[in-house]
């Protein structure tokens, strides 16, 4: 599971939403940051459950990290890659990786495009689609 990389690590969460995978995660990461820019998303996640006291929460704009506080050794974004537009990605990894330790792990999920699955063409419901959901991981380089 890719989210054996958070384990025992102290995550850094970008785009953490209503904090689905924050909670998946809860048990095995050391600590958590989950960061979101949308602060009604963020209040729904901290009203989830009761969180361990290794979690927290802070309103962050995933292309300014500098004013976070803390130190990680890895990073989580689930379904936030697939709503930047390409153009956007290089700097979204330059901040991300300016903001983690060298070395750090990172996990990214997203769904994956299907080929003929696009709803008006298939006339599908959105229940049918045919969405597959990809994951990947990777580590911030050591040497910049
Ligand atoms: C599809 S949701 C994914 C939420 C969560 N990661 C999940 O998988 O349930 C995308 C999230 O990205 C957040 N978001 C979009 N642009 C952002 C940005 N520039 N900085 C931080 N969060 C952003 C939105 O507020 C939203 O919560």
């Amino acid at each position: 599971m890719p989210f054996e990389q958070l384990r025992d690590r102290h995550v850094l969460e970008l785009a953490a939403g209503t904090g689905f995978w924050t909670d998946i995660i809860a048990d095995s990461a050391l600590s958590i940051l989950a960061t979101d820019f949308n602060v009604a998303t963020l209040q729904v996640a901290k009203d989830r459950c009761t969180w361990p006291d290794c979690v927290a929460f802070v309103e962050a704009d995933a292309f300014s990290l500098d004013e976070l506080s803390g130190t990680f050794d890895a990073a989580l974004a689930a379904f936030f890659w697939s709503h930047l537009p390409l153009s956007m990605l290089d700097s979204f990894l330059e901040v991300l990786f300016g903001r983690i330790e060298p070395g750090a792990k990172v996990v990214f999920m997203d769904n994956r495009y299907v080929e003929g699955s696009n709803i008006r063409s298939l006339g599908l419901t959105t229940r049918e689609i045919p969405i597959k959901r990809g994951c990947w991981t990777a580590e911030r380089p050591t040497k910049s």
